[in-house]
C-alpha cells in the first residue's frame, strides 16, 4: 500500500493504540500525527504506570516530537491536546481497564481502526478481539 493512499485513509479517522510506550508504538503515533494531521483522533491505552495525559506523553518524549514541534511552533500544544488522548487502562483486564465507564463508551463508539503494538499473546480473552471481529483488520 502506498504511503499517500494510508494518508488518504487516515483523514478523519479515529484510532485506539495500544502499546504507544513501546519501541513500535512510540515511533507510529509520532509518524500518523506528522504525516495525517487530519486525523481525527488518537486514543492511546496506557498502563497507570505510564503518562496520564497527550502533554505529558509528548513531553516524556520530546525528542522524538521534535519535528512535529519545529512545525507547529506554538500550536504544538494545542494540536496534541485536540489530537490525543491518553486513557488510563490494561489490555489484559475486563473491557481494557478503562474503568471511566463514560469514556469507555466513548472510545467504543468512536474508534474506526484499532492497532495492536503489543505482544499478541494479551490479546487472548481480551475485548480487542471482539473489537477487530467488527472493525476488521487493516495490515499496513
Ligand atoms: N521492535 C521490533 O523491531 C519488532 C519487530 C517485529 C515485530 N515486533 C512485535 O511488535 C510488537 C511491539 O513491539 P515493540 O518492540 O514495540 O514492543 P515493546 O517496546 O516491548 O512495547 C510493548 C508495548 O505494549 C505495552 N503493553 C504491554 N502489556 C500491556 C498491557 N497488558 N496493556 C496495555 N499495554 C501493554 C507496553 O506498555 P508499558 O509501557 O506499560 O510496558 C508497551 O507500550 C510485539 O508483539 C513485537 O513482537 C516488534
Amino acid at each position: 500500500m502506498e504511503l499517500g493512499s494510508v494518508t488518504h485513509f487516515l483523514k478523519g479517522k479515529t484510532i485506539l493504540v495500544t502499546g504507544a510506550t513501546g519501541f513500535l508504538g512510540k515511533i507510529f503515533v509520532e509518524k500518523i500525527l506528522r504525516v495525517q494531521p487530519d486525523v481525527k483522533k488518537l486514543y492511546l491505552l496506557l498502563r497507570a504506570s505510564n503518562p496520564s495525559s497527550a502533554a505529558e506523553y509528548a513531553q516524556r518524549w520530546k525528542d522524538l516530537f521534535k519535528v512535529l514541534r519545529d512545525k507547529l511552533g506554538d500550536d504544538f500544544g494545542s494540536f496534541i491536546s485536540k489530537k490525543v488522548t491518553a486513557v488510563i487502562g490494561d489490555v489484559s483486564s475486563e473491557n481494557l481497564g478503562i474503568k471511566d465507564v463514560t469514556m469507555r463508551e466513548k472510545i467504543l463508539e468512536e474508534i474506526d481502526i484499532v492497532t495492536l503494538l503489543l505482544a499478541p499473546s494479551l490479546m487472548r480473552d481480551s475485548i480487542l478481539q471482539c473489537l477487530l471481529t467488527q472493525l476488521g483488520l487493516l495490515m499496513l
